[in-house]
């Protein structure tokens, strides 16, 4: 039995992080293997990535954006991802794939058929098995991304005009029409807990049908 990939996926300040940590902390008292990741991010390279390409004083130019969110997949693919699948794990990360698609090409404009090609290159073909989409109003995202900037959080891509995240949001919302049977879409305006129920109600029975009993 291989393992199962799953991935969180939204605007920025959806509530996918939290999310992700709470539904990690649920499955590990069930007593089931759990590895969690991020893009960009995930691999020791890709946190020296992370920091450049959202450092907020750093000019970075889209197609150098775009070629280093590449990079930062390729060594996560290759050092992380494949080996925590194929030992039979639960992977869950926070963003992937659908995030080049969402960002650079509708954010930034990148032709669908570039995007394919870089993102075929940096997975060798490694989709999720499930990829749990957090919608909310670009409003409501502003106000929970507003808080963080508050508290210094905010980073370089968090700061893009509303317009942007428009194309964000609406480029993630054809993914999942176009891929309903890997993509859920969560309705992510609710309290944390609320979300958290959401969460649950897809993932379990989702483990559950991979065979892996996720019974307390
Ligand atoms: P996050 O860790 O807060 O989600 O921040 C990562 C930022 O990087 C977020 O604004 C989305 C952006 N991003 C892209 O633009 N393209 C990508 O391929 C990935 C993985 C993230």
């Amino acid at each position: 039995m291989a393992g199962v990939f799953i991935t969180f996926e939204g605007i920025d300040g959806c509530g996918k992080s939290t999310q992700l940590r709470l539904l990690a902390s649920e499955l590990r008292v069930r007593w089931l293997e759990v590895v969690t990741t991020r893009e960009p991010g995930g691999t020791p390279l890709g946190q020296r990535l992370r920091a450049v390409l959202l450092d907020v004083k750093e000019q970075v130019d889209p197609l150098t954006e775009l070629l280093v969110f590449a990079a930062d997949r390729a060594q996560h693919v290759r050092t992380l991802l494949s080996p925590a699948i194929e030992a039979n794990k639960i992977v869950l990360s926070d963003r992937y794939a659908d995030a080049t698609v969402a960002y650079q090409g509708s954010g930034r404009g990148f032709s669908p058929e570039l995007i394919q090609e870089i993102v075929q290159l940096a997975t060798d073909g490694l989709m999720p098995d499930l990829t749990l989409l957090f919608d909310l109003p670009v409003a409501e995202s502003a106000v929970r991304t507003r808080r963080r900037t508050k508290a210094k959080h905010s980073d370089r891509l968090d700061r893009e005009h509303s317009e942007f995240h428009e194309r964000v949001r609406a480029a993630y919302l054809e993914i999942a029409k176009s891929d309903p049977e890997r993509v859920r879409v969560i309705d992510a305006r609710g309290s944390v807990k609320q979300t958290q129920q959401l969460v649950m109600d897809i993932v379990m029975p989702f483990l559950e049908s991979k065979g892996l009993s996720a019974n307390g």
